[in-house]
């Protein structure tokens, strides 16, 4: 959903062409969050001046527009600032006009770049252009770029800081937003701010700091209004702004240890990915927190503590610096052609980091520490609701019947969106667990402060360690699978459902009948990693039938009980990367309306793995053979009782809640050699993004 990207020196020489690189890898590393266009903006020759380089599709069309201008590329900068940003659109279709940074004015007064959605741009518009200003594109982005301007033409608030001047912006907005300001009146400072999309901040320096990367306090909390503007409507950009009254935040800058100003650099990014090459050291940023940075300083400030906000006691007070312990490693495709091909190969290894400290298989135990103070409250929850979006409400889906076996509570799995649409009743009571790959999903993000106003215990499971979702919950679990780029999430699946598991098995360790189904489980979890190295072999095979599925239109797969969610997981893995119509069907449905789909001519993959709905399954596989469909099953690699001549894709057989994470690698694979097939653009399939933070 847009990847946005700052980058600031100061006294440290800089060559125009490796500022450009710094951008433009920073981009790259984001490219999965939208990739419909991509554009920068760096200082020109004069000052003041700003020069964009704008295309199109993806970065490397950017690289090659760069490459190919006049520009001096060897000009060099001591101190800067410069902004960029990664697509994906919203508010008008891809194209060069519609491309960030977006600017106030055809002189670039201020220019900004944009992760999120404004919701109030229309009747922002409509008061800016009665105003006289022009808008160039069909952006939400281009209102804010030209109130920013609007604000600072008013005489009466001539004089104001950078800072202030941004937050009598942000105040006037509504929706969510992440942005970079960069402006010609106020050169080699940059302002970044966010409202429910993420946004972090990326120090590097060589030199020894006197704040040693140790916590950013606010030594007050903000309060001010900027009188010029009302808080929430635009109607008062109608009246001229008089006496303005702005309040200053106090906030702790980085300071060198000798008092002496320092070469130092800042990164802004929406993703860790994007800065890990140049620093390990980042800041995350809260909801309407302001940074300012300026001549080597930066300077935290809120933006408001008003009713409606989190109370001033929910916002944590300090800033931490954290160590990333990301490797750039983790983020490169290695050996393989795309990040999900490689990813698809990373779950014998993701799995066990998701387990790694936290089984114990000696004593058959499980320790989940992010939830060792709120087990008693868990078991004492009159219902679980699990929450989330797409693949992650399928790892919901998947382990919910072994939650209510293991647990005896009532479990609901609520698609997010949904969730809000009905405005379900939450009570203090309820448990609800969030389940989100990059903790950036808006509409999880929304859910969950549903329920924190309505006082449930909000647990999430996540895999962006410092996301929006991490932060925000009571309590969770990470699933450690490491970064996830490809935007087909697969690992994140196969360690969402372990992580899962592990806190259902560690809800029920109290409970004496279940020793022996626990220890069945748990045993299970030991062989994963290896039985999964086994499924991955069978990776040529699957590309062949992929070959014959490739030539038909739709495909449907079924299954019932556990592997319903597999079903639904495989069939949103085709369409999403292969662009193939594909459907999971529940196999106990089919007489109730899906069979009309069936005949010779509809390919269909039946999941026939063993367990205790396998005569029911089989009874599915007799209707659709009827049908004179030629399914292929998906079966046990010991299971000689299906029919000769069906074809197969084999599996390891493993206990009946974790078949599930066995039988949803062979469909990965073969939604990648789908793609593949298709000409398709694995790791960028058309129209998505890998951080969906809009509603
Ligand atoms: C599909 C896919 C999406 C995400 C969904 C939720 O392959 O990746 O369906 O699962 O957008 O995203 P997270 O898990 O980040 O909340």
């Amino acid at each position: 959903m847009c990847g946005i990207f700052g980058y600031a020196n100061f006294l440290k020489e800089r060559r125009r062409s490796e500022i450009l690189e710094v951008l433009c890898n920073g981009l790259a590393r984001q490219e999965y969050r939208g990739y419909d266009s991509a554009g920068l903006g760096v200082d020109g020759d004069k000052p003041g001046d700003v020069l964009f380089f704008k295309e199109v599709g993806k970065v490397a069309g950017l690289r090659k527009k760069i490459a190919g201008s006049s520009v001096d590329l060897d000009k060099t900068f001591v101190s800067q600032v410069s902004i960029a940003h990664t697509r994906w659109a919203t508010h008008g279709p891809p194209s060069e006009v519609n491309c960030h940074p977006l600017k106030s004015d055809p002189t670039a007064e201020f220019c900004i770049v944009h992760n999120g959605i404004v919701t109030n741009s229309a009747e922002l518009r409509l008061v800016l252009q009665k105003r006289g200003y022009k808008f160039e594109s069909e952006t939400d982005t281009e209102a804010v770029a030209i109130l920013t301007k609007y604000i600072y033409d008013s005489q009466a608030v001539k004089g104001m800081s950078f800072t202030d001047l941004v937050k009598a912006v942000l105040k006037e907005l509504e929706g969510s937003f992440a942005f970079v300001f960069k402006s010609k009146h106020f050169p080699n400072e940059v302002v970044t701010a966010r409202r429910g999309s993420p946004l972090l901040i990326g120090v590097k320096t060589d030199k020894k700091l006197k704040v040693d990367f140790v916590d950013v306090e606010f030594a007050g909390q903000d309060d001010s209004r900027v009188e010029t503007l009302q808080p929430t409507t635009t109607s008062s950009l109608l009246a001229p702004p008089v006496n303005p009254k702005v309040l200053r935040t106090q906030s702790r800058a980085f300071m060198s240890e000798d008092g002496l100003p320092q070469p130092i650099e800042f990164f802004i990014a929406s993703d860790a990915a994007a800065i890990i090459e140049h620093t390990k050291r980042v800041l995350y940023l809260e909801d309407d927190d302001i940074a300012h940075i300026s001549e080597g300083e930066l300077h935290i400030h809120r933006l408001r503590h008003t009713e409606g906000d989190k109370s001033p006691g929910q916002i944590a007070t300090t800033r931490t610096i954290e160590t990333l312990e990301l490797e750039l490693a983790a983020i490169m495709k290695g050996k393989f052609d795309t990040f999900m091909q490689k990813e698809i190969y990373e779950q014998p290894e993701s799995v066990v980091n998701t387990m790694r400290g936290r089984v114990n298989f000696d004593e058959n135990k499980i320790t989940l520490g992010g939830l060792r103070a709120y087990l008693s409250i868990m078991r004492r929850g009159r219902r679980m609701v699990f929450i989330a979006c797409g693949t992650s409400y399928h790892s919901a889906l998947a382990t919910r019947a072994i939650f209510e076996e293991l647990t005896e509570i009532p479990v609901s799995v609520e698609l997010a969106s949904d969730f809000l649409d009905r405005k379900t009743p939450i009570f203090r009571d309820d448990v609800c667990i969030f389940v989100s790959q990059s903790g950036e999903t808006a509409d999880t993000i929304l859910a969950l402060r549903y329920c924190m106003d309505r006082g449930a215990l909000c647990i999430g499971v996540v895999n962006t360690v410092g996301s929006t979702l991490s932060r925000e919950t009571h309590c969770g679990v990470h699933i450690n699978a490491g970064p996830e780029v490809g935007v087909a999430s697969t690992k994140a699946y196969t360690s969402q459902y372990v992580a899962l598991l592990m806190m259902a098995l560690q809800l029920s360790e109290d409970r004496i009948s279940l020793v022996e189904r626990r220890n069945q489980i748990i045993n299970g979890l030991h062989e994963l990693p290896r039985q999964i190295k086994k499924v991955l072999e069978g990776d040529s095979a699957l590309k062949a039938l992929s070959q014959t599925i490739s030539q038909h239109k739709s495909l449907l797969l079924m299954g019932r009980g556990y592997q319903y969610a597999t079903c639904l997981e495989g069939a949103l893995k085709i369409k999403e990367i292969s662009y193939m119509h594909s459907e999971g069907i529940l196999a106990g449905e089919l007489k109730h309306g899906p069979l009309a789909l069936v005949d010779e001519n509809m390919p269909v993959i039946i999941i026939m793995t063993q367990d205790s709905l396998y005569p029911k399954v089989q009874s599915a596989f007799a209707q659709i053979t009827a049908r004179k469909a030629k399914p292929v099953v998906l079966c046990n690699e010991d299971d000689d009782r299906i029919a000769l001549g069906a074809s197969t894709i084999r599996v390891p057989k493993t206990v009946d809640c974790l078949q599930g994470l066995l039988n949803i690698i062979p469909l990965q694979i073969l939604s990648y050699h789908l793609a593949v097939n298709n000409g398709c653009d694995v790791d960028f399939p058309r129209n998505l993004a890998k951080s969906v933070t809009v509603e």
